[in-house]
């Protein structure tokens, strides 16, 4: 389950002050929910507050049945690694590992056993077409591929929730057509992918979208 309830994220600007984020409530259903608008709309900071990566000003989220806006930051580190996963354009990989190495680290926090965290991180590799790629540093990898790496590292622990903020930005069309459909994928049964993007033509492969303007929740479309 993931739910906002009247959230709301200030920023301070010396003497001003920003409203970033201004009383947005959603239950989001499983599937795929995209999350649209301009830039400086508070598409970020939504991700963010969902996360847990930040705290709200006011308000409350609901992720996975726990009030993470209530937690200290190692309280949401631990729900997070448990329910979420995480696609961002500049999250990087880790530039010293290999793309195994990278796909089995959240394994590695979670304290599963090096045998099994190598195969499955070989598996989800295997799953985005790196099988072959295992034992690249991403500096040897493509945009696109790298992508996927990080997909795969996103899906390490099957998360109930995965998070991705505009995951197809620095992408040519076909590896960002692959990067989609991959995140897309996940998000079946029960789970969930929140999708930031400013591009409407990939929003449209989602469930549903919401419309930001500054800040605001100001139109759910169903597709
Ligand atoms: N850490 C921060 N400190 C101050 N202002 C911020 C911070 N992060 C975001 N903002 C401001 O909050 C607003 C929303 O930003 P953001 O969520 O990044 O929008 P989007 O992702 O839709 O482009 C913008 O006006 C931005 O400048
Ligand atoms: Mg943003």
């Amino acid at each position: 389950m993931l739910r906002a309830r009247n959230l709301t994220k200030r920023y301070r600007q010396g003497e001003a002050e920003i409203t970033a984020l201004d009383d947005f409530s959603y239950d989001f259903p499983p599937g795929a929910t995209a999350v649209v608008g301009p830039s400086g709309s508070g598409k970020t900071t939504l991700l963010n507050l969902l996360a847990g990566f930040d705290r709200p000003s006011a308000g409350t989220v609901e992720l996975a049945g726990v009030r993470i806006d209530e937690l200290d930051e190692d309280g949401r580190a631990e729900v997070r690694l448990r329910n979420a996963g995480f696609v961002f354009q500049s999250w990087n990989l880790l530039p010293t590992l290999s793309a195994l190495e990278n796909v089995a680290f959240p394994l590695l926090l979670a304290g599963v056993p090096r045998e099994d965290r190598n195969r499955r991180a070989l598996e989800l590799l295997d799953r985005m077409g790196l099988a072959e790629r295992a034992n690249h540093r991403p500096n040897q990898l493509s945009g696109g591929e790298q992508q996927r790496v990080a997909i795969a590292r996103a899906l390490a622990l099957e998360p109930a929730v995965l998070f991705a903020d505009e995951p197809t930005g620095n992408l040519d069309s076909a590896a960002g057509a692959l990067v989609l459909d991959l995140l897309l994928e996940h998000a079946t049964g029960e789970r969930r992918l929140v999708l930031v993007t400013h591009d409407l033509q990939v929003a449209a492969r989602a469930e549903r979208i919401l419309h930001l303007r500054d800040g605001k929740l100001v139109q759910v479309e169903e597709s």
